[in-house]
């Protein structure tokens, strides 16, 4: 099998990091039956800098024709003071919504060997595994109408909320199919006692729910997910949501695990193609000091071999390579502690690929 990935290494840290992800990716491929092939390409500033447009044309093809984009990150200070069109984030938005990735996968693991970093007591982390699939497209985010009115004499700003029976379907979808690979438990995350979005929400995916009947289906009101998230967050398997409550939980949940920079994410569409990235940004504080932690980004690779790829054997590889590394005590600055050994991004990815055999 062959596949092609389009990689946009971004601004800052994103060149460090995609390198090493895109070793990783080489070194796990090689022998298999799956033959990859890389596409280099711009976005951000860097694209800015090179072609005058965060988002180029040439970019927007490339993707369109890729199985699956590898992202770094895009930004930095020297980007502040352009028109908003024109800066490197308008870039991101530009690709999700160019390539339609509706579906936003973000995984919250706590790696056993990091269970410190946490704020929450270990017993309520150890052995976390929750994935969050957010609706991405959707919602109050790009609900017409919207804007800012004069009514009654003074300002009044409004936004609107829908969803349709089709983009309820799909996301639903996503969720049930990663928790076939998982442990078999869907918690669709609403507020159907409010909002009517949440009630023909909480319809479909009960409807959905029967094409997965080993898959669990609970419903949960997103104000008491925000609590059970902190108090007992053990209890999830996925969870899948609307685009705001998504945006929230997941940060939230996110931070369950106490590190930036260990946090992949994939954000899919509906003709099978993905791009993923990791969650943190580009960190212009570190950039060029070969100090990044590229395991967000080596764990978004291995994302991409389960999603786009249907090779969640080489992601179980990976996988295990970066747990083997935390368990020899390697660590970027970002997670090292004085027991640990301190390494660079390239060791750091020197010792991933290493531990893959
Ligand atoms: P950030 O995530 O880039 O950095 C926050 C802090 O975490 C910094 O201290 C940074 O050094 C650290 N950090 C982040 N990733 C790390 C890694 N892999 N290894 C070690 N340390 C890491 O967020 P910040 O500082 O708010 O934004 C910086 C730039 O990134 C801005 O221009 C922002 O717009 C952009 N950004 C881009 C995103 C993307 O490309 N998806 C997402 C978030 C921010
Ligand atoms: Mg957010």
């Amino acid at each position: 099998m062959q596949k092609s990935i389009l990689v946009l290494p971004g601004d800052g840290i994103g060149p460090e990091i995609t390198e090493q992800a895109v070793r990783v990716l080489k070194a796990v491929t090689d022998g298999s039956d799956l033959a990859l092939n890389f596409v280099d390409g711009l976005i951000g500033g860097a694209a800015y800098d090179a072609a005058g447009h965060p988002f180029p044309e040439e970019t927007k093809k490339a993707a369109m024709a890729a199985d699956a984009v590898l992202l770094g990150a895009v930004g930095g200070p020297q980007y502040d003071n352009l028109d908003r069109p024109l800066r490197p984030e308008r870039g991101l938005l530009g690709i999700r919504s160019a390539m339609g990735l509706f579906a936003n996968l973000r995984p919250a693991i706590l790696y056993p060997q990091l269970a410190d970093s946490s704020s929450l007591k270990p017993e309520v982390v150890a052995g976390l595994d929750i994935l969050i699939v957010r609706e991405l497209t959707g919602g109050v985010y790009f609900g017409q109408p919207r804007g800012i009115r004069e009514v009654d004499g003074q300002r009044e700003g409004f936004n609107t909320m829908h969803y349709n029976e089709a983009e309820i379907e799909r996301i639903g979808r996503v969720a049930f199919e990663a928790a076939m690979q998982r442990n078999k438990k869907v918690c669709s995350v609403d507020k159907a006692n409010v909002l009517e979005t949440s009630e023909l929400w909480r319809e479909i995916m009960i409807r959905v729910a029967k094409d997965y009947p080993q898959v669990e289906l609970t419903h949960m009101y997103v104000d008491n997910a925000a609590m059970q998230l902190v108090r007992w967050p053990k209890q999830f398997d996925v969870m899948v949501t609307e685009n705001l409550f998504g945006d929230i939980l997941s940060d939230q949940a996110s931070m369950l695990t106490g590190s930036i920079g260990m946090l992949p994410s994939a954000s899919l569409n509906d003709k099978g193609q993905g791009l993923y990235e990791p969650s943190h940004g580009s960190a212009p504080d570190i950039a060029g000091q070969g100090i990044a932690n590229p395991l967000a980004t080596i764990l978004s690779a291995a994302m991409l071999l389960r999603y786009s790829f249907g090779r969640g054997d080489l992601a179980d590889k990976i996988e295990a390579a970066v747990s083997h590394v935390l368990d020899q005590g390697l660590r970027t600055a970002d997670i090292c502690t004085p027991q640990d050994r301190k390494v660079s991004t390239t060791q750091m990815g020197d010792a991933v690929v290493a531990a893959l055999d």
